[in-house]
């Protein structure tokens, strides 16, 4: 017999009114399918699920009559559902942690002394994340050659080349006619003179035919997209071939594999929980995954990059520029960065990281992508 929970439960669990749960009931929106032997409504397994759809949707600020529309639509099923809400959940996420940038800077200025302007202090509310930190970024971002060479050799004889999630274009191809993809006006602003053509839009729903490009590049900016795998479907279908630098959040011990995020930064590890396997990022693309070595001296200052130079890691310069600082949240940065610097001065990291001296490049699961 299937288990169904009366609603007195459902509302215990979920922290909804029983009241809300009846008009629910009510509209039509969620209907348990059961009552109790005393005649309350109970739910079944479907039920919940359909409610659970509902609240996260409600969460999100979506109104019943949408969220009725959404959950209604015989073409999204419950996977499809959990895609949505995800992408949906994390741009909330990167908004919020965009605002509280945005405030600690301003709570910096003022005690400073210094009033920002009105603009400044409405133009957050319309932002991206890389509307906020975008200004920290060329600071310490730029090519790093061998990493280039990769992604540029990968791109085999394409001619044309769009880049997508370009910001300042570290990557373009300088021997290929380039077009760039970038949502964020801050990123596109600090785009070098004489740099390609660029396009305000989101990898998710690219402004361009079928084929319109030989390939489509994207280099560390996947996982900023609100739905990975609408994106790279997307490069998939206006280019016939597709070279994307990412990460492997999915083989086994992926979370110890980086000192900086298993001994000082475990929250790094929930910034992808739910992230797509490697199989489904490059299933998306129809193509094969093939490891990128991070050289020890590596020129672009990605989160990962300065992993035998950890003193760079207490440099605020070099932190602003790695969106993963600001997306953990302040509390958790200034815990770890002060345990890293207490365990730099003790002699602690270089005991437990003696074996990276020797390396001159390591695998520290970033993937090229190609198809
Ligand atoms: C870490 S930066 C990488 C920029 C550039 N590819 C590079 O390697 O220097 C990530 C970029 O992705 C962009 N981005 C965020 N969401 C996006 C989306 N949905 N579609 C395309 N780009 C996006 C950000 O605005 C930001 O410029």
């Amino acid at each position: 017999m299937e288990e169904h929970l009366p609603v007195g439960r459902v509302a215990a669990l979920t922290g909804v009114t029983v009241r809300t749960l009846h008009h629910y009931d009510e509209i039509g929106l969620v209907r348990p399918s059961a009552r109790t032997a005393a005649g309350y409504r109970a739910y079944a397994a479907a039920d919940v699920e359909r409610l659970r759809e509902v609240l996260a949707y409600r969460r999100l600020g979506f109104g019943l009559r949408e969220i009725a529309d959404l959950v209604d639509d015989p073409a999204t099923d419950a996977v499809a559902h959990l895609r949505r809400l995800r992408g949906l959940l994390l741009e909330q996420r990167d908004r919020a942690a965009a605002l509280v940038t945005a405030i600690d800077r301003e709570l910096g200025a003022r005690a400073m002394g210094i009033r920002t302007t009105p603009q400044e202090q409405l133009q957050v509310f319309g932002a991206q994340l890389y509307d906020v930190i975008g200004s920290a970024y060329p600071a310490t971002r730029r090519t790093e050659p061998r990493i280039a060479a990769q992604v540029w050799d990968a791109l085999g004889d394409a001619r044309t080349v769009l880049n997508v999630g370009a910001g300042t274009g570290s990557y373009e191809p300088p021997d290929r006619e380039v077009t760039a993809v970038e949502p964020s006006a801050v990123m596109r602003a600090q785009r070098p003179a004489g740099a390609a053509p660029c396009v305000a839009a989101a990898a998710e729903s690219l402004p361009f035919p079928d084929d319109s490009f030989d390939a489509a590049m994207a280099f560390s900016t996947v996982h900023h997209w609100r739905d990975p795998i609408a994106g790279l479907r997307e490069m998939r279908r206006v280019a016939r071939r597709v070279v994307v630098f990412t990460y492997d959040a999915s083989e086994a011990g992926w979370r110890d594999r980086f000192w900086l995020a298993r001994d000082y930064l475990p929250e790094f590890a929930a910034l992808l929980t739910d992230w797509p396997s490697l199989a489904d990022l490059t299933r998306a693309i129809g193509g094969r995954a093939e490891p990128v070595l991070i050289p020890w001296d590596c020129a672009d200052g990605f989160f990962e990059a300065y992993w035998r130079r950890p003193e760079a890691y207490l440099d605020e310069h070099v932190r602003r520029a790695i969106s993963v600082w600001t997306r953990v949240g302040p509390q958790a940065e200034q815990r770890a960065v002060t345990a890293l610097r207490d365990d730099l001065t003790s002699g602690r990291w270089s005991d437990r990281n003696r074996d990276l001296v020797a390396l001159d490049a390591a695998e520290l699961g970033l993937r090229l992508l190609v198809a």
